[in-house]
Formats: structure tokens, sequence, C-alpha cells
């Protein structure tokens, strides 16, 4: 029997066009293997979280992402590193998503990548997103952590990522949190 769709969503914590976070995800999914799809989510239109905004009902770009974080058998994350963190817009879609009686984020298989065009690959950045994920009860990928310094030497000018070994690192990613997410998804039907 043919082995169930898989869906993966991907978030970049970059809004910026011309982003080596988002062209990092934009390749991935090119190599996704069959059977797994892959999803770009959106925080551009996301609003600075504010409880009463909440309250009066949730914004359609925050629904979204929820529905989509709940559809995804997992989701990896893509950051840059901002003054040796993630960027603040990244986290507040993720304090969006972690709140209201469905978190979306609990219990679910999450990636983190971190891409800078300096030489430590956004990996302070990538820490503090993981304590973050852990910290709303998502089921993080242990292993492998990458961390893509250097990124103009490993992107095309269209944010494709053409550095052999780098790819190489990413399919690896795919296969390992395939697994991991194959692994909880037969746990949880236990
Ligand atoms: C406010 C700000 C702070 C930054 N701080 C860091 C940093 O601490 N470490 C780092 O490696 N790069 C830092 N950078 C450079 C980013 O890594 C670079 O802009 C990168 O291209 C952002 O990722 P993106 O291309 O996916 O948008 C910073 C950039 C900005 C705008």
């Amino acid at each position: 029997m043919a082995s169930p769709l898989m869906k993966i969503l991907t978030i970049s914590g970059s809004l910026k066009a011309t982003s080596f976070n988002t062209g990092l995800l934009r390749t991935l999914a090119h190599m996704a293997p069959e059977g797994v799809t892959v999803v770009e989510a959106s925080i551009a239109d996301i609003p600075m979280f504010n409880e009463d905004l909440e309250v009066a009902g949730l914004p359609a770009s925050v629904a979204t992402l929820k529905q989509q974080i709940a559809e995804a058998d997992g989701v990896i994350i893509s950051t840059p590193e901002y003054n040796f963190s993630y960027p603040g817009v990244l986290k507040n879609a993720i304090d969006w998503a972690s709140r209201g009686p469905v978190r979306p984020f609990a219990d679910k298989p999450v990636a983190t990548i971190s891409v800078s065009p300096g030489n430590f690959g956004g990996i302070r950045a990538q820490t503090d997103l993981r304590r973050l994920m852990h910290s709303i009860g998502a089921h993080v990928l242990p292993k492998p952590e990458i961390a893509i310094p250097q990124a103009k030497l490993k992107f095309d000018d269209d944010r494709r990522l053409t550095d052999e070994a780098t790819r190489a690192m990413i399919t690896t990613l795919i296969e390992k949190f395939s697994a991991f997410i194959r692994v909880h998804n037969s746990q949880a039907s236990e």
C-alpha cells in the first residue's frame, strides 16, 4: 500500500522579497520527494499582537496561519538572525498562533533552519527559536540543526540554493523530518 501523503508548511522569518531564508524554503519545496507536499505560509499581513484584537475576533491572516499549521503534518521554519535572535515579525506570528482554544503548534512536529550572510549562519537566532518552540509544546526535530553561513556564496541571484554541500544537508533534513513525522503520527494514532 502506498504511504499516505505528507503535508509540510514552511514559514520564513523574513518579509524581504530577496530573503535568503524564503529562498531556502522555496528551494526546499522543489527538493521534496514524491508524496511530500510543501505549502508556503505568509506572515506578512499579521498585525502586531494585541489582546484587544484577539477578543474582537481573530484577524483573517492569523486564522489562516493557524489553520495552515493545524492542517500540516509538520512545519519548517527558517529564520534570519537580527541582533543575535530571531526577528520580531516571526515572534509576533508565533505568539498569535500560541493563543486561544486551538493551539496548533502544541505537539506539532517542527524543524528549524537559519540562514545568514554572516559567518555563524544565524545559529544564535535558531537556538532562541528552538527554545521558543519548546515553550509552546512543539515537537522540535533535534537533528540536523542546519545553520547556513555566508549565504551570498551559496545562493544565486534569484535566491535559489545552489551550493551542493548545503543542498545535500537539506535533503537529509527532509528525510529525517519525514521520518520524525511518521513516528509522531504513528504514536498519535495508537
Ligand atoms: C536589524 C538587523 C539585525 C541584524 N543582525 C544580525 C545578526 O545578529 N547576525 C547576523 O548574522 N546577521 C544579522 N543581520 C543581517 C541579516 O542576517 C541579513 O539581513 C539577512 O539577509 C537576513 O535574512 P533574509 O535574507 O532571509 O532576510 C541583521 C539584519 C538586520 C536587518
